[in-house]
């Protein structure tokens, strides 16, 4: 099938790479024009594992193309995916411009039985909206073009995978016709295992943020737990693991840290809590799991002042900057808010990051960056481990010693053998279990 993918930031080109993939013949834009000249070239504009062969691959077989005109995607294709980015207003409303205006460019090229997939995330409501701008747009075709909804559930860092390997494709839609045209897309998918869920257009776009709000969610719950556990002298990894053991709960994001970050979770619970306010319900449950990830940055930035007292004098570095491991994004990440929170008390931040040292300085230019790990400790006062990169498994807490004015390491993300950094002389502070002190480990 052809297909059409209006937008190439970290959804649209994974989009464009795994239905390439698969066999299908894709033509990829965007608006900023040097995105594309870059892409066309095979230069990738973010980090994330495995993108860029595929994205070669599917251009060397003929599958794959970057273009300038979004009537190049537009023409002869079955499908025209809208990944464009949804933004949070200073209300915390979701700006649905570019959506708008990737539409109606979609629009004004479109032929007859043209159906354009939502998969950018945007509140309930939105392809009802859409709808009725072709229908103002071009009444000759509005009958036969179709608005859908096709969340993506990709995890930044596994995004490929998550594509090529999906737990579940959801598809909203209006008609047999659409539903059949989102069937054959997804064949080479559901062929292989993957389930296809169908829905309503509104219930598809409401899902997807309830997805993402749930799993924030439970990340809070886990800070929660972390601050009650600090204060009981309990262990919340022991309490995490007793729940995750419960089929009905399950494992996954219950790791207590410095909390969530990233472009989707804080923009997506705002922009819910909008909706559901917009719609006259109150769900004062979404702000409280906000204000309990803020509290997360509290939380750690207490144990570096309760380690050196003052900040005015004193060098943290800070280990992993990137909002997650396997991505060099650092849109919402905690480090940068720790960084930034540190450098108000007169703090000196220095920050190391694997992949994302470049993105962080331009995100903010103030933080100093080092190019190892270790060069970050140099005469430092504490490490604060903000970001669980594998690497930092195998640091050599000897060698950290020796370089560092004071030995003391924070973990933010509880990813350290304690006990090993104890053995090294350092005072370490996990988030919700009791903090080691050499001599009483
Ligand atoms: C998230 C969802 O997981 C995807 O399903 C969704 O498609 C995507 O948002 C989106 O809407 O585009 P992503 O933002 O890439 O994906 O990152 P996650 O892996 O979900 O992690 C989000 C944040 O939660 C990270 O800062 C991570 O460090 C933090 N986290 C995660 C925790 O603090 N504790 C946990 O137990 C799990």
């Amino acid at each position: 099938m052809r297909v059409g993918v209006i937008g190439t930031g970290h959804v649209g080109l994974i989009t464009c790479a795994s239905f390439a993939a698969v066999g299908h013949d894709v033509v990829g834009t965007d608006a900023d024009r040097s995105k594309i000249d870059a892409l066309s070239t095979g230069d990738m504009p973010f980090h994330e594992p495995g993108v860029a062969d595929s994205i070669r691959a599917g251009m060397a077989g003929g599958r794959l193309s970057f273009s300038h005109e979004t009537a190049d995607a537009v023409r002869e294709a079955d499908v025209v995916f809208v990944c464009v980015g949804t933004p949070a207003r200073a209300s915390g409303e979701a700006n649905l411009v570019a959506v708008e205006q990737a539409a109606r460019e979609v629009v004004a090229h479109a032929s007859a039985g043209l159906v354009i997939a939502e998969k950018s995330t945007v509140p309930a409501g939105t392809a009802d909206r859409l709808t009725r701008s072709v229908a103002l747009q071009r009444p000759d075709i509005a009958g036969s073009v179709e608005v859908v909804s096709n969340p993506e559930f990709l995890r930044e860092g596994h995004a490929l995978h998550d594509a090529m390997h999906p737990e579940r494709i959801l598809v909203g839609a209006d008609s047999d016709a659409a539903f059949d045209v989102m069937r054959r897309l997804y064949e080479p998918f559901t062929s292989e295992g993957a389930r296809l869920i169908e829905t309503d257009i509104r219930t598809a776009e409401l899902a997807k943020h309830a997805c993402n709000a749930f799993l924030a969610l439970k990340i809070s719950y886990a800070n929660a737990l972390a601050r009650l556990c600090e204060r009981a002298g309990a262990d919340v990894e022991a309490v995490t693991e007793v729940m995750g053991a419960d089929s009905r709960i399950g494992p996954a994001f219950l790791n207590a840290g410095l909390g969530y970050g990233g472009y989707c979770f804080p923009k997506d619970l705002v922009a819910f809590d909008h909706l559901a306010s917009s719609l006259g319900y109150d769900f004062a449950m979404l702000r409280e799991v906000a204000r309990i990830n803020d509290e997360a940055i509290d939380a750690t930035l207490e144990k570096v002042r309760d380690a050196l007292w003052n900040l005015e004098d004193k060098r943290v570095a800070l280990l992993g900057l990137a909002f997650k491991p396997g991505t060099d994004d650092v849109r919402i990440a905690p480090a940068l808010m720790l960084a930034q929170r540190l450098r108000e008390l007169g703090a000196t931040v220095v920050g190391y990051d694997p992949h994302a040292a470049e993105s962080a300085v331009r995100a903010q230019p103030e933080l100093e960056v080092a190019p190892t790990a270790y060069e970050a400790a140099r005469e430092a006062h504490c490490v604060v481990l903000c970001t669980e990169w594998e690497e930092f498994q195998e640091l050599d807490f000897d060698k950290l010693g020796e370089i560092m004015a004071t030995r003391v390491f924070v973990d933010g993300r509880n990813a350290i053998d304690g006990e090993r950094a104890v053995a090294h002389g350092f005072h370490f502070y996990p988030t919700g279990r009791r903090p080691l002190t050499p001599g009483r480990a």
